[in-house]
């Protein structure tokens, strides 16, 4: 399904007409998404406000959302579709309607919800899920139910919060495309995937970008899922399976229902492995990607090792949780285990504020939230790089190896700890 151009005409007219995205998601898309009979005018609509736009940006009248200082770019939701019961897409299109950078199929977005009332930023990194397009980008988020009814949305449930709290035609703040998990272009050969549950995000956007870019090139797919309940992209992933003879999908239903039938709703039961595959894999050269929970791709990856496959053929991205976030064998890095000074002063710079390390604060992050001192983070579990400072005075330790590259004097907040007295740029 693609982002039509009315959608994203009507979606940039909201900046053109002067409204906040908030007022129009009150009136212009709540009329869009529910009255049939209202297509016709808004699809009028929608051609005039394109006219309207088009004309404002030859006059250089649209002031573009994008902010280079900060690289955050301000998007509406144009639309959201149900890929399963527990995953939505939500497709993304510029306030202004500019086209949007492209990326590498793998890559992901960090995305910022409105600020709370300390000023404090939510972020989190979701993976684009779609082919690169420059009208729009994809991002297919997992709902994580919360648990607690006072949750801080500052912190946690925010993926809940995207689920319930957001509507076609509001606005989010967009980061990236960044990240250092994504296909290598260079390649040729077969792609194979391997995906649990929501890792499926990167990959359906690397096997999309396959198909239009290099068609013929295989691409082999092995999925694993729940049940149909809990099987996006269930619909695409057959209607490609079927067109496509490059496109080699098994699907693995963990726990499928009575009336799910073997060879119709899914391929294997159970959970896959590097001996269960093996039939299934192809022979020449490949690259292999994954992405699921921490503990079984750190598995995986050493089987297919002991299987022949290069390690440095093998790459796979952390979506987080609460396993220990880890790093590929490929993109491992020596890393310091000692232990950190028992009290330590670490220097806020620029919000003039200083704080007492001890041993309760599991990350610099840690501490800087506990004593307020707003800090960017996404993943925090060294993966996405959002949390980066400059380090101006003193040392840290690391208590993983970061699997974004650190620039010479920066630090992730959220990995480091203080090795001593500390400043940093924040
Ligand atoms: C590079 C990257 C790409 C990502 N891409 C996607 C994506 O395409 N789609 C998507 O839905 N999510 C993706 N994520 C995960 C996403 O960033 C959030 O972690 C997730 O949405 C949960 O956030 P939350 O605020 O709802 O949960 P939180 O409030 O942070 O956590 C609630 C509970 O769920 C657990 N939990 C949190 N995240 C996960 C997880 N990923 N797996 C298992 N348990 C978890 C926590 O430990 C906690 O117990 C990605 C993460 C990274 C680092
Ligand atoms: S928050 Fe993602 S690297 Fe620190």
């Amino acid at each position: 399904m693609l982002v039509s151009p009315e959608i994203v005409a009507a979606g940039t007219a909201a900046a053109f007409l002067g409204y906040s995205t908030w007022q129009v998601a009150e009136t212009f898309w709540e009329s869009w998404r529910h009255s049939n009979e209202a297509r016709q005018r808004r699809l009028d609509h929608a051609s005039l406000a394109a006219a309207k736009i088009e004309q404002a940006r030859i006059e250089g009248v649209l002031k573009s959302p994008y902010n280079a200082a900060t690289g955050w770019r301000q998007m509406v939701i144009a639309e959201t579709v149900d890929e399963s019961s527990d995953c939505r897409s939500f497709y993304l299109v510029d306030a202004a309607g500019e086209a949007l950078p492209t990326f590498i199929p793998g890559q992901h977005l960090l995305i910022q919800l409105p600020v709370d009332k300390h000023g404090r930023k939510p972020l989190r990194c979701y993976s684009l899920s779609d082919a690169p397009d420059p009208r729009y980008y994809r991002l297919t988020i997992k709902r994580v139910p919360v648990t607690k009814s006072d949750v801080d949305r500052t912190k946690n449930g925010l993926s809940d919060y995207l689920h319930t709290g957001l509507r076609e035609g509001d606005s989010v703040l967009v980061k990236g495309p960044q990240g250092h998990f994504h296909v290598d272009p260079n390649f040729k050969g077969p792609l194979v995937l391997m995906a649990l549950g929501i890792g499926i995000t990167p990959m359906i956007s690397m096997l999309r970008w396959s198909l239009q870019s290099h068609p013929g090139r295989e691409v082999y797919l092995f999925f694993q899922v729940r049940n149909s309940e809990q099987h996006p992209f269930a619909t695409i992933l057959n209607k490609w399976r079927s067109e496509r003879s490059e496109v080699k999908v098994t699907t693995f239903y963990s726990r499928p229902e009575t009336h799910e039938v073997k060879g119709i709703h899914f391929d294997e039961t159970g959970r896959f492995d590097v001996t269960r595959l093996g039939p299934f894999l192809p022979s020449a050269r490949s690259k292999y990607y994954l992405c699921g929970p921490n503990e079984w791709m750190m598995d995986f990856e050493k089987q297919l090792i002991i299987a022949g496959v290069d390690a440095e053929d093998v790459a796979w991205e952390s979506f987080g949780g609460d396993t220990p976030a880890v790093v590929p064998a490929s993109q491992a890095t020596p890393n310091s285990d000692s232990v950190t000074a028992l009290h330590s002063t670490v220097s806020f710079k620029r919000t003039e504020k200083s704080a007492v390390w001890n041993q309760e604060h599991k990350s610099l992050l840690d501490l800087a939230e506990a004593n307020d001192i707003a800090l960017e983070s996404g993943c925090r579990s060294g993966v996405c790089g959002a949390c980066v400072v400059k380090k101006l005075c003193g040392k840290v330790k690391y208590t993983k190896s970061p699997s974004v590259p650190v620039a010479e004097g920066d630090i992730l907040t959220c990995i480091s700890q203080p090795d001593g007295d500390l400043e940093i740029d924040a």
